[in-house]
């Protein structure tokens, strides 16, 4: 089975590819299906930021489309930047955009912090297949870590005493937010393929 990502984010399509590749989907980029724009996310949720996203696609190409899209929500920042969390950074460094939440959260009594990811995948006949996926934890101390990218050098997961930059991208699968929305989009698109019968 192969699907056409929307994304143009080489950190995420390397991530979705090691998440559903030994589901036996392949994924392919939206530039590699000969899809070169990117569609406004003018959506007021995530999910809705993800259909944009994927329907463009879906239209644009005639096969099926999935998108995803994700952010930090911090409680001292009221839930953001949530939505806005690529925006937030803007034409910073991802380094000097974790300082100031780092800052932020130091004059905070609560450090409780989430990544949520949604999944959108939508077919040409109109059906759509919609999952998603969250991973709790807090803002910790510093910003450590390597691997990953974004905000990972800066939020711990539950259950965790390092930041998610500390982990590899196989542990990071495992429990972050984009590895539990993918995981149940690849249950979700078996169950639908068997129902619809689809080949490809
Ligand atoms: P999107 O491409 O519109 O979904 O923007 C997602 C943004 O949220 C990214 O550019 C990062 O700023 C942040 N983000 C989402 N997922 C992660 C992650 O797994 N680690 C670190 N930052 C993330």
């Amino acid at each position: 089975m192969k699907i056409i990502l929307a994304s143009n984010n080489a950190d995420k399509l390397r991530e979705i590819r090691e998440i559903l590749s030994p589901m036996g989907i392949e994924v392919i980029s939206q530039s590699e299906a000969g899809c070169r724009f990117e569609a406004e996310e003018n959506g007021t949720t995530f999910t809705e930021n993800a259909r944009i996203k994927a329907r463009a696609a879906m239209e644009a190409t005639g096969r099926p489309c999935v998108a995803d899209d994700s952010g930090l929500e911090v409680n001292a920042m009221g839930g953001g930047p949530g939505i806005y969390s690529s925006r937030f950074c803007g034409d910073r460094t991802y380094r000097e955009t974790c300082g100031e939440i780092l800052d932020l959260v130091d004059g905070s009594a609560d450090r409780g912090a989430r990544f949520k990811c949604a999944v959108v995948c939508c077919f040409p006949n109109g059906d759509e297949i919609d999952c998603e996926g969250v991973v709790e934890g807090i803002i910790g101390y510093g910003y450590e870590g390597e691997h990953g990218f974004g905000y990972d050098p800066i939020f711990v997961p539950e259950g965790h005493t390092r930041s998610m930059a500390c982990l590899t991208d196989g542990e990071k699968n495992a429990i972050s937010h984009r590895g539990r929305a993918f995981r149940r989009f690849a249950e979700e698109l078996r169950k639908y393929m068997e129902k619809e019968d689809v080949k490809e």
